[in-house]
């Protein structure tokens, strides 16, 4: 099985998992990725009778091809469950996210969500995270100070050049940074001023991560 037919999968078995607890007021929130993707045909394939969802990413709402009511966040008390995937998972159920750049977003719908189930292929999962370059969304005027501090922080800091987020910022993707302690660094980086996020999830990890392997699926709660 290759690494899409996992990613396929572990999307199949997001939708199996949320569908029994589907009501009218449902209200869907949609992440961002070549996963998510996948999660993105079921939920149109079933055409559910909910309220809406609410998405990550304009990429994702223009997925959802009028099938559902895009929502905006503004528009819903809460996101019942928030699907996901991500680059990197440890057994915690902490993540690293942002490697298709919208980290900010998919954070907020994660902090807004009662459950948050994470979607991946076991390749990602690490028992150390920051094998993936880290990313952090910060306003174009901080870019070279906020990339000065990392360095200082032992990271090596790679602009990402020619990406604007959809919240029409830059991105910086760290590699190497030392991250025995992803909780603390979370709340280090998102301190540096002119930072708008950083894809370190561990103060609002998954709940639910489903790894898909070659022959079956890792529920780990
Ligand atoms: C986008 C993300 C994605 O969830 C992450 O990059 C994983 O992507 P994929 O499902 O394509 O492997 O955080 O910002």
């Amino acid at each position: 099985m290759n690494q899409d037919q996992k990613k396929e999968k572990s999307a199949k078995e997001a939708y199996k998992l949320i569908e029994p607890s589907i009501r009218r007021d449902s209200v869907i929130g949609i992440g961002t990725g070549s996963t998510t993707n996948y999660f993105i045909e079921e939920l149109n394939q079933a055409r559910l009778d909910i309220k809406g969802v609410v998405c990550s990413s304009e990429a994702s709402a223009e997925l959802i091809d009028n099938v559902y009511q895009v929502l905006s966040l503004n528009e819903v008390h809460s996101i019942d469950f928030y699907v996901d995937g991500a680059d990197e998972f440890n057994d915690r159920k902490e993540l690293i996210k942002g490697g298709g750049g919208a980290l900010t977003r998919e954070k907020i719908l994660a902090s807004c969500s009662e459950t948050f189930i994470c979607i991946v292929d076991e390749s990602k999962f690490t028992n150390l995270l920051g094998s993936f370059p880290l990313p952090i969304e910060v306003l174009e005027i901080a870019r070279s100070a906020i990339s000065r501090e990392l360095m200082k922080m032992g990271g090596k800091p790679i602009f990402r050049n020619g990406f604007t987020t959809d919240n029409g910022h830059q991105i910086i993707d760290i590699h190497n940074l030392p991250m025995e302690v992803p909780y603390e660094l979370e709340e280090k980086i998102n301190n540096l001023p002119g930072v708008v996020e950083n894809g370190i999830f561990s103060k609002r990890k998954a709940d639910i991560i489903l790894s898909a392997t070659d022959t079956e699926i890792k529920e780990i709660r």
